[in-house]
């Protein structure tokens, strides 16, 4: 990855987000770009206007810089996210961490929508991510190692916070909502897995499986930011699911869960 490309997105960002580091930053996955209550709005950016990031070519993604506060917290939020499997390389995937580590922001939170392999999970679901398994095999510290961004072979034992996923689920507990733990499996995409890849997955230890979150989950922990994840299963993955996978299926669960992911984030800015 490229430094110039990042000092360019952050050369675009207005001085105010660099003034003070935020307390958290977000990472908000499909259909969720307008789960988030904020008291003061600081600074809004659309991604399309920040260079390398680049808007979201993905329908259901917002994609919104939104830097804000809610009760005397400031919050880094990306509303939105891209992918690798749009082809643009790792640099738009992994710029809001780079951005948020510029800042100054050390803890992380991330949604996603993914497909539920394990047979406990039903549609509507949150698993609080405990760890993942990267099937994809490359990896965005692949290439010139920066200082900056940790140790050259990052120690991977405890990826995902636990302190800050018990937040999650004292979060979940009092919206009394079914959460489990679970094991996050890691696919390039864009093609939704074959009934044999599940099959093969739940036999690795999966329990959900997904498109996102495991890039800028791997940078940002090798940064030293703690990180905190939650997937929404929107749908039962391939061959569990009696009808055929769809992205249309994916963001209606995920709009439909918006109020639910609204008040999970609330409440776990309060506790973080
Ligand atoms: N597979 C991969 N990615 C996903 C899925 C799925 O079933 N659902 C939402 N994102």
């Amino acid at each position: 990855m490229n430094l110039k490309s990042f000092d360019a997105a952050a050369g675009y960002l207005p001085d105010e987000c660099f003034t003070r580091e935020p307390d958290l930053g977000i990472i908000l996955g499909s259909g969720w770009g307008d789960a988030l209550t904020m008291d003061e709005c600081l600074v809004r950016i659309p991604y399309a206007d920040i260079p390398t990031l680049g808007g979201p070519t993905v329908k259901g993604h917002a994609g919104e810089f939104v830097l804000y506060t809610l009760n005397g917290r400031r919050i880094a939020a990306w509303c939105g996210r891209r992918h690798y499997y749009e082809g643009a390389g790792w640099e738009p995937v992994v710029l809001p961490v780079e951005i948020l580590r510029r800042m100054g922001c050390n803890k992380l939170l991330v949604t996603n929508a993914a497909g539920g392999i394990n047979p406990a999970l039903k549609a509507g679901d949150f698993v609080v991510v405990r760890d993942h398994i990267n099937l994809v095999g490359i990896n965005p510290l692949i290439g010139t190692h920066e200082e900056q961004w940790g140790p050259r072979f990052p120690d991977m034992t405890e990826v995902y916070s636990r302190s800050l996923a018990e937040k999650l689920h004292a979060g979940a507990h009092r919206l009394d909502l079914r959460i489990m733990d679970g094991v996050y499996a890691y696919t390039s995409g864009p093609c939704y897995e074959t009934p044999a890849e599940i099959r093969a997955y739940k036999a690795q230890g999966a329990d959900v499986v997904g498109m996102s979150t495991v890039p800028e989950t791997i940078f940002a922990h090798a940064c030293g930011m703690k990180v905190a994840a939650i997937s929404l299963v929107s749908n039962l993955a391939a061959g569990i699911a009696s009808t055929p996978l769809s992205h249309q299926e994916v963001i209606a669960a995920a709009e439909k869960s918006r109020p639910v992911m609204r008040a999970l984030i609330e409440d776990f800015i309060a506790r973080s």
